[in-house]
């Protein structure tokens, strides 16, 4: 068992620099698998999503090359099979990108229902509504995703029910080598889409609109190898400049796209929080009191959900009664009772939290329950009078790069602590 210990109240200083984002590379990697050639992508993260990602495109005979810390050459070209080992692909969410980029490119995949965080029931029926309109046929066979379009894929209008990322990504997946023109309405905005567009139009595929609610995708013969450097983690500094407005301080964040952050620094201008904006950094510095205010998770451009959690944390700090409400995800508020451990007063009732700003917690033993409550739980211990163990740390190490170095470099007292099964971190001390 893995945990963070956390001397919290201490202010952050300094410098962090943001990694690449998760969600753009585990869409990435396997949109590789469309590309007739080699190609090289940088700045991966190392996460283990990202790894377990790599080791899935091994098993189905990609050539990986690790070239340094961030940088991976793909080669696709062997492919062996269309069928994903079935425990690899259910313990990531993202693994059901496979699904698109094997239709797409071999016309059949099998590939196990996905994983990933438990907020609530999260269906793909968005995902297998286009794989069907672009002429596959699906179906769900003994834990495994069946799709196959024996006499190939052609374009087609698909209209979302929902505004969901992993539908829109998996179509454009699908979509990249059908014949015909796919078009995708009510789509998702995130920049993690643009990017995967921006990736598969550097290799040669022909999409238009991502970034738009209307995504046009013309299929072509064949998309080529290059190189592409992927964009910084929005979320990842999202969390940095939430951790320095809860315990105060002033850090820059740097190699991020200060447009993707508006969304989070529109909140912490309105909560009295500095923020000066460079070209690829921000400047966050807090050292005022915090004011209470109100936050609705939305799709991009709104509040991203996977900041709701964080958000929660820094409003526990703040003056006066906040309401935040989860418009993404049903339940998404587990971590809820590891706060109260803390002496959080929240409420919660159905999608809407009613967060008592309280000024001050005070350090326990609690848990990560998935990626992103796990990180506000590291806030939160990172604001709080005394210590603070969070266990279950692997939830954050799936989409977090170092996080405990990088929180040592801004002056924050946390330890990484490997313990034996059942040995309790106070009686080893
Ligand atoms: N939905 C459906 N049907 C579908 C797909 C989605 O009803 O076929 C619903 C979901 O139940 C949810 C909403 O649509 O209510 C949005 O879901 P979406 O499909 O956008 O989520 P996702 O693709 O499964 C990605 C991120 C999540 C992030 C959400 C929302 C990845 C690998 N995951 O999930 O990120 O919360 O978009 O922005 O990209 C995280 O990084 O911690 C994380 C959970």
């Amino acid at each position: 068992m893995t945990k963070y210990v956390i001397n919290g109240k201490r202010e952050l200083h300094g410098e962090v620099t943001i990694s690449g984002a998760k969600n753009a590379a585990v869409a990435i990697i396997p949109a590789a698998i469309l590309v007739n050639g080699v190609c090289r992508i940088e700045n991966i993260p190392q996460i283990s999503d990202v790894t377990k990602m790599l080791e899935i495109m091994r098993e189905l005979g990609a050539k990986i090359k690790l070239i340094d810390r961030s940088s991976v050459e793909i080669d696709c070209t062997d492919i062996r099979t269309t069928k994903a080992p079935y425990e690899m692909a259910r313990s990531i969410r993202a693994s059901y990108y496979l699904i698109g980029a094997l239709l797409g490119r071999f016309h059949q995949a099998q590939v196990s229902l996905p994983g990933g965080c438990y907020f609530g029931v999260r269906p793909i029926d968005q995902h297998i509504k286009g794989f069907k309109a672009v002429g596959a046929e699906v179906e769900v066979q003994n834990g495994f995703v069946v799709a196959n379009a024996e006499n190939g894929l052609r374009g087609a209008n698909v209209y979302l029910d929902v505004v969901s990322v992993g539908a829109t990504i998996n179509i454009m997946l699908a979509a990249v080598l059908a014949d015909g023109m796919t078009v995708i309405e009510n789509a998702a905005k995130e920049p993690h889409i643009v990017d995967l567009a921006n990736f598969l139009n550097s290799m040669g595929a022909n999409i238009s609109g991502a970034g738009t609610d209307v995504i046009k995708i013309r299929g072509v013969k064949e998309i080529t190898g290059g190189t592409y450097s992927i964009i910084p983690d929005q979320i990842e500094a999202g969390t940095y400049m939430v951790a320095t407005a809860a315990a105060g301080g002033e850090v820059l964040i740097k190699n991020v796209i200060p447009k993707h952050l508006e969304c989070i620094s529109a909140k912490l201008l309105e909560m009295g929080v500095e923020i000066t904006e460079f070209d690829d950094s921000v400047l966050v510095r807090r050292t005022g009191t915090l004011n209470r205010t109100n936050v609705k998770t939305l799709p991009y451009p709104g509040f991203p959900t996977d900041m709701q959690p964080q958000a929660v944390v820094l409003l526990c700090f703040a003056n006066g009664t906040s309401l935040v409400t989860e418009s993404v995800w049903d339940n998404r508020y587990r971590y809820v009772d590891e706060l109260k451990r803390m002496g959080a007063n929240i409420q919660v009732d159905g999608k809407v939290a009613v967060i008592e700003g309280c000024g001050a917690l005070t350090g326990a033993p609690i848990r990560a329950c998935d990626l992103r409550a796990g990180a506000a739980m590291v806030v939160a211990g990172l604001a709080a009078d005394g210590m603070t163990e969070v266990e279950d740390v692997s939830h954050i190490e799936r989409g977090y790069e170092d996080i405990v170095k990088k929180l040592r470099g801004i002056g924050a007292d946390i330890t990484r602590v490997e313990m034996p099964d059942g040995v309790e971190l106070s009686k080893a001390q």
